[in-house]
């Protein structure tokens, strides 16, 4: 159990940032602008970007895995990401937790001190990366009602993201600033 994390980005895989966005333009949000990653083969944007726990949006322009991701799931979340203070340490201590290590954290580590964790029937993947210290922004994604089976509950204990997100069998939701947001509107 990771004993110092703080929730991060939430991030979304779409057909189409742009439309995305425009379908939270009316909510006030500030919309970033539009970036392309190369290495990744992703259009992004991030959606109040300078709080903690922004939304990120995520396009895949060419082949690669996040266009195998929207190929083989459809739109809808792609990952979670937290920040921790060690990355090794944290990652070892959840041993025994259900989650297990994505085989491209070994690249990921090195690179960038960020792994990613999986787990079948889990619905996104945990985006984990090693920061100096952990923020205290005000968050913009407050809550995250996740559709999957109940025991889920006992995973997000584990990586510290149980007060943020919850299980639910409905359909899956997000509140950001106040505001209720239906994922499937998101990326329809
Ligand atoms: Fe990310």
């Amino acid at each position: 159990m990771i004993l110092n994390s703080r929730p991060s980005h939430v991030a979304v895989l779409v057909h189409s940032v742009q439309r995305a966005a425009e379908y939270l333009r009316p909510f006030g949000f500030k919309i970033g602008p539009e970036e392309i990653w190369d290495g990744e083969g992703t259009k992004e944007i991030y959606v109040e970007r300078e709080k903690a726990n922004s939304l990120l949006l995520m396009e895949p322009i060419k082949p690669g895995a996040y266009q195998r991701a929207l190929d083989k799931r459809g739109p809808g979340l792609h990952h979670l990401a937290i920040d921790v203070l060690n990355l090794e340490e944290d990652i070892a201590s959840l041993a025994r937790s259900g989650w297990l290590l994505h085989p491209t954290s070994l690249k990921t580590i090195a690179h960038s001190r960020t792994a990613y964790l999986a787990r079948p029937g889990f619905p996104a993947l945990i985006e984990v990366q090693e920061r100096e210290k952990l923020g205290d922004e005000k968050f913009f994604v407050e809550h995250l009602s996740l559709q999957t089976e109940h025991s889920a509950g006992k995973l997000l204990q584990a990586i510290g993201l149980e007060s943020m997100v919850a299980t639910t069998s409905s359909s899956t939701e997000l509140v950001l600033s106040g505001q209720r947001i239906m994922l499937q509107d998101l990326i329809a």
